[in-house]
């Protein structure tokens, strides 16, 4: 069984591997490449879903935050509140896209970028 440390550092390089990908997706699109930005994004949607199944199961096996003190349990609360909503608004993301409703998938895209960067800023300050 990983220790709690080891799944927050495993976290980390899953997180910033996915956000390689949410932005090579960006780049598509100013390549004026929407089909290829659809096809990254599936991949960057279903490894978002694995990455937070999996460590929703690991966080109901091991309790991650037994080593940390109360400013690390916090700060481990501030992630869950970007990367829950951030996860939750990913099917809504793909579905309008794939549907081309462009405007509803802009709109979601920037709450979506904001949570995202929350996300990645939040996760990477969790100590290991
Ligand atoms: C974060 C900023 C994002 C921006 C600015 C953005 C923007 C766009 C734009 C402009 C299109 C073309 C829409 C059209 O021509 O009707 C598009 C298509 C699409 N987007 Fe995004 N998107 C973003 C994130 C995402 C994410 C996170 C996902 C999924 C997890 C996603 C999935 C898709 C899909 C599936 C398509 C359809 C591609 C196709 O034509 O087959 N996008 N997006």
């Amino acid at each position: 069984m990983p220790t709690g440390p080891q799944i927050i550092l495993l976290l980390k390089i899953l997180v910033l591997c996915v956000t390689v990908l949410l932005f090579a997706s960006l780049i598509a699109l100013l390549l004026r490449q929407p089909r290829l930005h659809g096809h990254i994004n599936t991949a960057f949607f279903v490894l978002t879903m694995l990455t937070v199944v999996g460590f929703e199961v690991m966080l109901q096996l091991i309790d991650v935050s037994a080593s940390f003190d109360e400013n690390s349990r916090r700060a481990l609360y501030t992630h869950l509140w970007f990367s829950i909503p951030s996860a939750l608004l990913l099917p809504a993301m793909i579905v309008s896209g794939k549907m081309r409703r462009k405007r509803l998938h802009l709109a979601l895209a920037a709450v979506f970028s904001a949570l995202w960067a929350g996300t990645v800023i939040t996760g990477m300050r969790l100590p290991h």
